[in-house]
This record gives C-alpha cells, sequence and structure tokens, in this order.
C-alpha cells in the first residue's frame, strides 16, 4: 500500500451535475488549467458521451492539460466507453471511467436487470475499454448500498480485466463515516486479487458527512484515491470538497501518514474561480475557503492569536492561498499587463478581438473602481460580450429612476439575435423593474428560483456579483453578471440565464 492519497477531481462533471451549475467550453478550460495548477492528480472533465458539447469539452482539457491525467466518465457500454476513448486521444495522460449500478434498488428498478446481467456487462464493459486504454477506473453506482459479496465479485471480475482503480460510491450520501470505512476495508478483504488496483472512495453530502465518510475510507477502508470537487459543488447537496479533504490530510499528517500532492496555495484561488464562473456563493463560514474561515472576531482570539498565531489557528491562511486576493492591476495598467496576468490566471482568449474586447472592459471598470482584484478580472472575462461565441440576448445599456415614495422605473437597451430592443417597466424596486423591463421584451415564461448579490472583493467599492437561477420545462440554469451598479449586474446576469435556457443542449443524466 502506497503513502500518496490520489486526488480526482470530478468538479467538472460531478460538480457540473449539480442543477444551474453548467458551465461553457471555455470556462471548463479555464477551471481545468486551475486545477492543474492545484497539482490534481486526476482532473475528470466530462462525460464525453452526453452531448456533443461535453465531447468537446473533454477534447479541448485532454489537448490542453499535460500534467494532471484527464479522465471521461461514461456508462458501462461499448458506445459511451469509445466516445470517451476518442475524447481522450490526445491526452498525455488520460482514464476512462465507466461505471454500472450494483445495488439490489438501482439494478431492479433503475437498469432493470439482474444482478448476473450487471456482472457480466461490467465484465463485457472493462474488457472493452482495457483494449483502448490502460488506465481504467470502474465505479460501482450506489456501491454502499450492495449487497458485499455480490459487490467483491463484480470488483474481483473487472480488477481481473484490467481495471486498475475501483471506485465504491456512496452516491446518496447514505453512509456513516465508521461504517463505511469497515464496508471498504471487508470489500477489499473479500477481493482475492483486490491488491492489483487502487480503491477509491466517492461521497456525496447528503448528511453533511462526505468529508468524514471519504476520510473514513482511507484511514479505516485504506482507499487511496479520493474523488471530490472544489467548494463540495455537487448534485443535491453536492460532493466531498477538495479543500478539506486535503488540508485535514495535511494538518493531521500525524494521524493519517499520507502525501497529497497538491500545491495548497491554489485552493482559495481554485475556489473563488469555481463560484464566479458557476454563481455558487461559497458560505462565510465555509471551512479553508469561507471569508470568514481565518477571521477572529472575539478579542479573546484576537488577543492570543496576536501573541502566538497558534493558539487559535491550525493551518495558515496564506498557505490555502488567502494572500494571493491581492490588487493587481489598476488605471494606468496597459495591455501587456493585463495580457500576462489573464496569462497567469489560466484564461486563454482565442482571437485579438477577444483581448481587445476584454481590455476595453477593463479600462472601463478601471476608470469607475480604483484597485481590480483577480476576482475583478475572471468576472470580467466570464461577460458574454469578451467571448467569440455571440450569445443570443446581449446587454447594451440601463438606465433606471427610483426615489423615497415612487415607483421604481427602468428602460433597458438589449439585443435578442442581433436586433436591438428597448423594454420599459415599473416595478417593487429598481432591480424588480429592469428584469420586468427584459421580460416585457422577451416573455420566457421562466420562474426566478434564486436571486443572490455578492460583493466581489468585500467592500462598497466592490463590484457587485448577481446569480439568477431560472427555471423553464424543466430545465434550471445559473446566469451570473458583475458590475459595479448591481442593478446593472443584475439585468446582466438574468441575460445570462436566459442564454443559458436558449442554448440547446440537452444531455443524458449521468445517472440516468
Ligand atoms: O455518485 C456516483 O455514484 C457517481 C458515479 C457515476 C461515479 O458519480
Ligand atoms: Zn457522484
Amino acid at each position: 500500500m502506497t503513502d500518496k492519497l490520489i486526488i480526482f477531481d470530478t468538479t467538472l462533471r460531478d460538480g457540473e451535475q449539480s442543477p444551474g451549475a453548467s458551465m461553457t467550453r471555455d470556462e471548463k478550460l479555464r477551471i481545468a488549467r486551475q486545477l492543474e495548477r492545484l497539482k490534481v492528480d486526476v482532473i475528470e472533465a466530462g462525460f464525453a458521451a452526453s452531448s456533443n458539447g461535453d465531447f468537446e469539452c473533454v477534447q479541448a482539457i485532454a489537448r490542453a492539460i499535460k500534467d494532471s491525467t484527464v479522465c471521461s466518465l461514461s456508462r458501462a457500454n461499448d458506445r459511451d466507453i469509445a466516445r470517451a476513448a476518442e475524447a481522450l486521444k490526445d491526452a498525455q495522460r488520460g482514464r476512462i471511467h465507466t461505471f454500472i449500478a450494483t445495488s439490489p434498488l438501482h439494478m431492479e428498478k433503475k437498469l432493470r436487470m439482474t444482478p448476473e446481467e450487471v456482472l457480466e456487462q461490467s465484465r463485457l464493459a472493462v474488457r472493452f475499454a482495457r483494449n483502448l486504454m490502460e488506465d481504467i477506473e470502474f465505479s460501482a453506482e450506489d456501491g454502499y448500498r450492495s449487497d458485499i459479496d455480490f459487490l467483491a465479485r463484480v470488483c474481483e471480475v473487472v480488477i481481473n480485466e484490467g481495471a486498475t482503480t475501483i471506485n465504491i460510491p456512496d452516491t446518496v450520501g447514505y453512509a456513516i463515516p465508521e461504517l463505511y470505512g469497515q464496508f471498504i476495508k471487508t470489500l477489499r478483504e473479500k477481493v482475492p486479487n483486490s491488491d492489483k488496483a487502487i480503491w477509491s472512495v466517492h461521497c456525496h453530502n447528503d448528511l453533511g458527512m462526505a468529508v468524514a465518510n471519504s476520510l473514513a475510507g482511507v484511514k479505516i477502508g485504506g482507499a487511496r484515491q479520493v474523488e471530490c470537487t472544489i467548494n463540495g459543488l455537487g448534485e443535491r447537496a453536492g460532493n466531498c470538497s477538495l479543500e478539506e479533504i486535503v488540508m485535514a490530510v495535511k494538518t493531521r499528517r500525524d494521524y493519517f501518514g499520507l502525501d497529497v500532492g497538491i500545491d495548497t496555495s491554489q485552493i482559495v484561488p481554485a475556489s473563488k474561480m469555481v463560484s464566479t464562473t458557476t454563481g455558487f456563493v461559497v458560505q462565510p463560514n465555509k471551512a479553508v475557503v469561507g471569508a470568514n474561515a481565518f477571521a477572529h472576531a472575539s478579542g479573546i482570539h484576537q488577543d492570543g492569536v496576536l501573541k502566538a498565531r497558534d493558539t487559535y489557528e491550525i493551518m495558515r491562511a496564506e498557505d490555502v492561498g488567502w494572500s494571493a486576493n491581492k490588487i493587481v492591476l489598476g488605471k494606468l495598467s496597459g495591455r501587456t499587463a493585463f495580457k500576462q496576468r489573464l496569462q497567469e490566471l489560466g484564461v486563454v482568449l482565442e482571437s485579438e478581438g477577444e483581448i481587445m474586447a476584454a481590455f476595453a472592459k477593463f479600462k472601463d471598470l478601471a476608470d469607475r473602481k480604483s484597485e481590480i482584484f483577480d476576482e475583478d478580472i475572471l468576472a470580467l472575462v466570464s461577460d458574454e460580450s469578451v467571448t467569440a461565441e455571440k450569445e443570443h440576448y446581449g446587454f447594451i445599456s440601463l438606465a433606471q429612476r427610483s426615489e423615497t415614495g415612487e415607483m421604481p422605473h427602468a428602460e433597458i437597451v438589449f439585443t435578442i439575435g442581433g436586433r436591438e430592443v428597448r423594454g420599459l417597466s415599473d416595478g417593487n424596486g429598481p432591480v424588480d423593474a429592469s428584469l420586468k423591463a427584459i421580460e416585457s421584451q422577451v416573455k420566457s415564461g421562466a420562474e426566478m428560483v434564486l436571486y443572490s448579490v455578492n460583493a466581489i472583493s468585500g467592500n462598497t467599492e466592490s463590484q457587485g456579483e448577481v446569480t439568477v437561477r431560472l427555471q423553464n420545462s424543466g430545465r434550471i440554469v445559473n446566469g451570473v453578471g458583475a458590475d459595479p451598479d448591481i442593478v446593472v449586474a443584475s439585468a446582466k446576469a438574468y441575460l445570462s440565464a436566459l442564454n443559458k435556457l436558449q442554448s440547446k443542449a440537452e444531455r443524458v443524466a449521468a445517472q440516468g
């Protein structure tokens, strides 16, 4: 058994399955580059067979990433596996991750297959995958609720066929740490060829125990790979959070005795990038990456930390990248400095036109805001008007009037498929009036299920970052908009959500 813990990041696949968290190809590429800087061992880039868009994302990431293994999910059938292999063809190091459900409930009700059929399909899937690639991961979906003896037979068979990693997910977040740890341990003991594969854990957070369960899977069960996501992003209550698992293993190396290859100074930048890109705001008291994670408010604590920081701090803020939140550019910065910062942030703008558009936006922002932070730059390049991809709805300008005792009124100019339109409306407040002014022209019929405002860099001078979540015909999308004026940010977020609703991309659900 090795003393290295493999960190497998699935932000771009399982994280993206979170309702509203879908990302564009450029956004995924940017996050993949940040994950490479973070030095994660494996990046699960997507589910290539689920849509052409996902295929292109996995392919682009496979071509761009040099240091981490790039992986694609695939169901346990030849078509999915061949599609994954094709998308990963140009990867420096590629991995096919094939899965099938093994719990009685999933096999009977979802797959409508007998256990023997599932066993046979697992065997054939891994055999087929192994002919296309060396690095093969097999996941037993809903593994923790499976019959352990049946699961052991499946694991033995797929290891014999050449699976190199065996993952036992707690798909529905039902596990309790000690029981999950024991389950993995007993399972490994029951599989005669268990030493031929690396064992992996993949825990969902429905009862808030994903990190604790993963740690038990490692400590008690002997797993040497943990599957996790930045900020714990993922379906329902999310996945095991990368920052928590990594810092737990590092901070308590005395107990776990394991090494992780992660560059922890890249954790906070990764967290901010994922939250800005998806619009999933990090709660202030979130471990490691929350805004309060290293803040000391009470006098006794402040006094203690000033005398000796380890009185109340078990990790150093700078070790997880908090100091990276520095002012990078200002009004006088030129194009070269701007381009260089984009490069350092892993942002690749495809054409000179896109760089020019981003730089113009940067200058415009610098006129209104004296200090420009990395988060501002990331928000700015996420803005649809910067990317070459022409969006269906585009913001042009907004005028609104509000005064105590008066009904707020807004007038917005925007484009629909390149045609300029003007919407007018009253509303309960300036934001309400502005969004109603958009709807007066679009008539989407979408229901707003979430609206939130966040100050990007913490004070009133900062840009407001607005997230709007819309639901329409069973689809849920998040739109994000940033601007020093939060009414404008709201209008941009609303248009961005409408653009996502407009895009036709339909996917096959990974757990479908
Ligand atoms: O939670 C789960 O079971 C999964 C598998 C597809 C690996 O995400
Ligand atoms: Zn999962």
